[in-house]
């Protein structure tokens, strides 16, 4: 049974059905050809509403839209799409699949550990399973429109939760399970969810992690909660809180096999989900019903040029977005069958990716350039090893990949034989805007390539003037709303408009710079805002200097990015300690120890700073402003040209700052 401990459910892997004999994966509004490609984005920029009233036809509908698109995109940031459709996308999801899909596999999973048992769920096991934890939920009071938040491992419950929550009109936001205590309670509190669902505990690689208790220790500061949703995993004994925590193996004996899906508008949010800006806390995304479905469907089956005997593997966290629309709902909606994997990419060693794609037959392989670089790391025998004959294509996502992480991928992964997709996105578009489709359009080491149909990606001048032709650089913004655009910023619409819509009217800010090549192929730069891309994961420096400066040693501080071999970038933090302290060596370990403690309760381990500098001074300028011009610069190793620095307050402080560099 799924509720039970992971090394009993995976016994059940035996229970599964053969596939069904296949049915072609839906072929509506597919790409199949260069000219397909030209013809599909000429009609979505001349006639979008026909466009996109067609590619959404063949979805389950209980009501059609009056209007395909509505609101002001820019500078209100208010975008609607199927204006009065009603729905719910786990009939999307799974109800329609039942007919043609009901014995094909939805979701293989792969337990973090080999010699554990991995468990396959088919579309109607998966849709039982659905149904039953809406029943849960709804049990609990969870009701339409209620925000549920998720700390969980990637365990086929978490899926099934998502979904579950979706079935009930729910809004789900997941929160990534390595995010501390501190970092949940803030989500919680912005999202003033009354539900929460996690688990005993998670498995990362030789790690385990005691989930519940930083669940517990979270929600001391949560009043909105009322309920906890347990989920035995790992089997550990963990602390109930009388009144608020049930079990779910407890709860799912009184709920009901069959649950019938709420009926949702197009515009109503399908989840919440956190993300950092250039400013302050993280804010919270929220994305709609319809227009993410349809943007989600036709972007994972055109990018992947998906089949239906494809075994599809996304390597990321449900946490995140990328599993949000490329690890559940683009496969499910599309009728693919989705691998979920529990563990790292090196544990028991650099060989556990090529392992599983041999396995389960892999076809198609979706990744972040930071595992590819911390594979390369590894002796080559880690991927030589193993035959990757079932692969076909690849693809790369969440920051900039190197051209030597590419051709390492593309060779001795791909075997030269598979397409390697660059798909260029964020939390905020929904789904991929800019990447190769698989096999059709160009594919170019270290480019993410030409946008795909609906997206119109402008480069700007600092000033906001479009700057045309090709082999140009600039701020990468685009014009025209596409269906899955971020709809607002949980309770605080303004923040989302000054953000995203206000820099630049007319236009959607992305923060990203880029490169348009000689043949109009787009390459992402990186960031042209105070937002750093660590291991492929999103910082505000501003977020990351909030967190030092609650260490009681702290001053003041300031974080820039530098390149980082492995993560892309590293965090670098200047550190303005109290006077007097950090004078000696051991004095400053014990500050930067200290300093990596604060913040890795305040965000967490993926938010450690690589580097710390204690420093007596930061760069300002007269009027107080730090230079983190300067500051980047000497992260990078480029002291000898360190521009204007007559400006500042203390040049001398510079000298100081070059010298104790790490
Ligand atoms: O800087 C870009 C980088 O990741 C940012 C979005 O981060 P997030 O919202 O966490 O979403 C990650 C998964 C989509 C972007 O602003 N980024 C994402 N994909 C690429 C990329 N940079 C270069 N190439 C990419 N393919």
């Amino acid at each position: 049974m799924l509720t039970t401990p992971a090394a009993r459910a995976s016994e059940n892997g035996a229970l599964t059905a053969k596939p069904s004999p296949p049915a072609a994966v839906a072929s509506h509004a597919r790409i199949r050809s260069l000219e397909d490609y030209h013809e599909a984005y000429r009609k979505s920029v001349e006639d979008p509403d026909a466009f996109w009233a067609e590619v959404a036809e063949p979805f389950t509908w209980r009501r059609k839209w009056n209007k395909v698109r509505g609101g002001a995109f820019s500078p209100e940031g208010s975008s609607t799409w199927f204006e009065g459709a009603k729905l719910n996308i786990t009939e999307n999801c799974l109800d329609r699949h039942l007919a043609a899909r009901g014995n094909k596999l939805a979701i293989i999973w792969e337990p973090n550990d080999p010699k554990e048992r991995h468990l396959r769920l088919t579309y109607r096991e998966l849709y039982n399973e659905v149904c039953k934890f809406s029943n849960v939920l709804h049990n609990l009071g969870v009701e339409k429109g209620d925000r549920v938040c998720l700390y969980m491992p990637m365990i086929p419950q978490l899926a099934i939760a998502v979904l579950a929550c979706a079935r009930i009109g729910a809004i789900h936001s997941v929160i990534f399970a390595g995010f501390s205590a501190t970092a949940i309670a803030d989500r919680v509190n912005d999202a003033e969810a009354a539900f929460v669902i996690t688990a005993d505990g998670l498995n990362r690689g030789a790690k385990q992690i005691p989930v519940k208790r930083v669940v517990d220790e979270a929600l001391e500061h949560c009043p909105s909660v009322r309920k906890v949703l347990v989920i035995e995993h790992l089997g550990w004994p963990v602390h109930m809180h009388e009144g608020r925590d049930v079990w779910y193996h407890e709860e799912v004996k009184e709920a009901g096999k069959t649950c019938t899906a709420e009926e949702m508008d197009a515009e109503d949010p399908l989840f919440i989900l956190y993300t950092s800006g250039s400013t302050g806390k993280p804010k919270g995304v929220v994305h709609s019903t319809a227009g993410y479905m349809v943007w989600a469907d036709y972007t994972f089956r055109n990018v992947f040029q998906v089949e239906e005997n494809d075994v599809y593997w996304c390597t990321a966290d449900v946490g995140w977005v990328t599993g949000h629309s490329y690890l559940l709902y683009g496969p499910l909606l599309a009728g693919a069958t989705t691998l979920m994997f529990e563990g790292v990419p090196t544990y028991p060693d650099a060989g556990r990716f090529w392992q599983v794609c041999d396995k389960h037959s892999v076809t198609i392989f979706y990744t972040a350039p930071t595992a590819i670089r911390s594979l390369m790391a590894a002796p080559l025998d880690n991927v030589l090893s193993y035959s990757l004959d079932s692969l076909r294509v690849l693809g790369s996502v969440g920051e900039p990949i190197n051209e030597e992480a590419w051709y390492w991928y593309y060779q001795h992964v791909g075997k030269e034989r598979c397409p390697v997709v660059d798909t260029w996105w964020q939390t905020e578009t929904g789904g991929i805007m800019v990447s190769a489709l698989a096999g059709i359009t160009p594919s170019k080491p270290a480019h993410a390539g030409l946008p795909l149909p609906g997206v119109q990606p402008v480069l700007l001048t600092q000033e906001g003037q479009e700057i045309e032709g090709n082999d140009q650089e600039g701020y990468l913004a685009l014009k025209a709303a596409w269906p899955g655009v971020i709809r607002t910023t949980y309770g605080d619409h303004e923040r989302a408009r000054q953000m995203y819509f206000a820099p630049y009217p007319g236009y959607y800010f992305t923060g990203d710079g880029a490169r348009r090549d000689e043949n109009g192929l787009y390459r992402i730069i990186g960031r042209v805002d105070d937002v750093i891309n660590v291991s492929g994961h999103r910082f505000g420096t501003a977020e990351i200097e909030n967190a030092i400066n609650q260490n009681p040693h702290v001053v003041e501080s300031a974080v820039v990015g530098y390149p980082h071999d492995v993560k892309g970038q590293g965090i670098y933090a200047y550190v303005i300690c109290h006077q007097g302290e950090g004078s000696t060596e051991a004095e400053r370990n014990h500050l930067e120890a200290s300093i990596i403690e604060t913040v890795v309760a305040e965000i967490g381990k993926i938010a450690k700073p690589d580097k710390i500098q204690i420093v007596s001074g930061l760069p300002k300028t007269r009027s107080g402003k730090i230079m983190r011009r300067i500051l980047r610069k000497v992260a990078e190793g480029e002291t000898g040209n360190l521009g204007d620095t007559t400006t500042l307050l203390d040049p001398q402080v510079v000298d100081e700052i070059i010298a104790g560099r790490k």
